[in-house]
């Protein structure tokens, strides 16, 4: 059944990268509110997309906080699975601009692959799924399963109204499971499904050390400066290899099965390339080895840091406070609220006197998810990955975080799976991001063939699992 279908979209190949190249010239930065008329045009699109597609309930939907979802859907096919087909029109901000070689809303084709922001993560693959609904709708009139297409315009900013959007709209949502275009694959050697996350969770602080800022000259030297102390306090966090020396950071993480061990050893991995891909060295846990670290540990990292003068020339200031901005990757297990509350101890703990502290800002955040890789959407996914490719498939664990994945789970009892074809070395998230043509292609070839394959099984077949 997909045959017709590939071959349409094969056809249709440059009028579909047109549609791209529409959609990444617009600059859907969902954390900035400077972006808000880009938001509106980037929904505008798609909901024009999805009508012309042929797609029923085509609406958005807006849950009263942050930035509505687009959503669609097309359910004539009784007894069939239904899928949420999952992606997001939000990007990061493209900052630092200067560093881009071409600018990051002016899609660039060099060498094979398309340049901006968004290419990689994930306008491509979102694409490529609206564009295999829309594909079999024109060759065959029908799809061979049902679909709910939504896509999240706050995926990036850490889904802040997805609880109020599923609350609003519960019963549009249900479904037998839900297959993301976002959560790409995690090597560039042979294909991967995702089937789990790290969870996610952020605070930012500010630490003071005085009322205002104070001449060097006359105070330094005699009174404490924020700038260093908030560095004092934040190398207390790490030891010098890396370990985490938060008390009760972590405790409530499952146990790290050698099943998982094993798992994550087994999808290829070159190190030296891994490492090499964005020049940075090993530091971390040495218990752990790479793979493991980045996707079965928990992290605390420092995302931002600032204080006193950054502007040109010199400034003989003493800062009177500093700030940070810190993330935590969550492994299994870990509950976003027991990861603010020991980091927040800790913090406390570890003040000097003469310091106070600050919580200015948080995002609540999300549990890791998993799926089982015996699911019956694991199996046909790495079935299907293996002929199209004929390579053997892997389910792979990723260490990024993508909160709606957690949130389904948790709201509607929705298990996910990645299926995105995003590749680790695309520079998501910083300057220079791309996303290869041969991806696109193979997606255009792959989507097709899993949307076939589950549609040979009833919904009680594919829920029998
Ligand atoms: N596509 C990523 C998530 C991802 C990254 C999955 C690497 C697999 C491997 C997603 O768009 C993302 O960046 N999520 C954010 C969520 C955060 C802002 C709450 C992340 O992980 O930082
Ligand atoms: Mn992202």
């Amino acid at each position: 059944m997909s045959d017709a279908v590939i071959a349409h979209l094969v056809d249709q190949r440059d009028v579909i990268l047109a549609r791209l190249d529409a959609l990444l010239r617009i600059p859907s930065v969902s954390t900035d509110p400077s972006f808000a008329p880009a938001m509106d045009a980037a929904r505008a699109m798609l909901l024009a997309r999805l009508t012309e597609a042929g797609l029923d309930e085509v609406q958005l939907l807006d849950g009263g906080i942050g930035q509505p979802a687009v959503y669609a859907a097309w359910t004539g096919a009784p007894g069939k699975p239904t899928l949420i087909i999952y992606g997001h029109y939000d990007v990061q901000p493209a900052d630092p601009v200067e560093l881009w070689h071409s600018p990051p809303f002016e899609p660039t084709i060099r060498d094979g692959r398309i340049y901006a922001r968004g290419a990689s993560d994930v306008k491509d693959s979102t694409t490529i799924a609206i564009e295999t609904v829309a594909a079999f709708l024109k060759v065959t009139g029908k799809l061979p399963i049902n679909v709910k297409i939504f896509l999240e315009g706050e995926e990036e900013s850490g889904s802040p109204g997805l609880r109020g959007i599923v609350e609003r709209f519960r019963d549009k949502l249900s479904a037998d499971a839900m297959l993301s275009a976002d959560g790409g694959r995690t090597s560039t050697t042979v294909p991967t499904v995702g089937i789990g996350h790290r969870g996610i969770t952020g605070l930012e602080l500010t630490v003071r050390t005085a009322d205002s800022d104070g001449h060097s000259g006359r105070y330094g030297g005699a009174a404490r400066n924020a700038l260093r102390e908030i560095m004092a306090l934040l190398t207390t966090l790490h030891d010098d290899q890396g370990r985490i020396q938060v008390a009760n950071f972590g405790a409530d993480a499952a146990p790290i099965s050698n099943a998982a061990r094993a798992a994550a050893a087994a999808v290829p991995f070159d190190e030296a390339q891994f490492f090499g891909d964005f020049g940075g060295t090993r530091w971390g846990d040495p218990a752990y080895t790479v793979r493991e670290a980045t996707t079965l540990r928990p992290t605390i990292e420092f995302n931002g840091l600032w204080g006193g003068y950054t502007g040109a020339g010199a400034k003989t200031v003493l800062p009177a406070e500093a700030h940070a901005k810190i993330t935590m990757r969550l492994s299994p297990g870990m509950s976003p609220a027991n990861a603010q509350a020991a980091l927040r101890a800790h913090l406390c703990a570890h003040l000097p006197k003469g310091v106070t502290l600050e919580i200015a800002e948080e995002f609540g955040g999300t549990p890791s998810n998993s799926l089982h890789e015996e699911h019956r959407l694991v199996r046909t996914a790495l079935a299907v990955l293996e002929a199209a490719s004929g390579q053997p498939a892997f389910p792979s664990r990723a260490g990024g975080s993508i909160p709606i994945t957690a949130i389904f789970k948790e709201m509607l009892g929705l298990d996910a799976m990645t299926f995105g074809l995003a590749m680790p070395d695309e520079g998501a998230h910083a300057p220079n991001e791309f996303f290869r043509l041969s991806s696109f292609d193979e997606g255009l070839r792959t989507w097709p063939m899993l949307f076939s394959a589950l549609g040979e099984m009833s919904a009680e077949e594919f829920n029998r699992s």
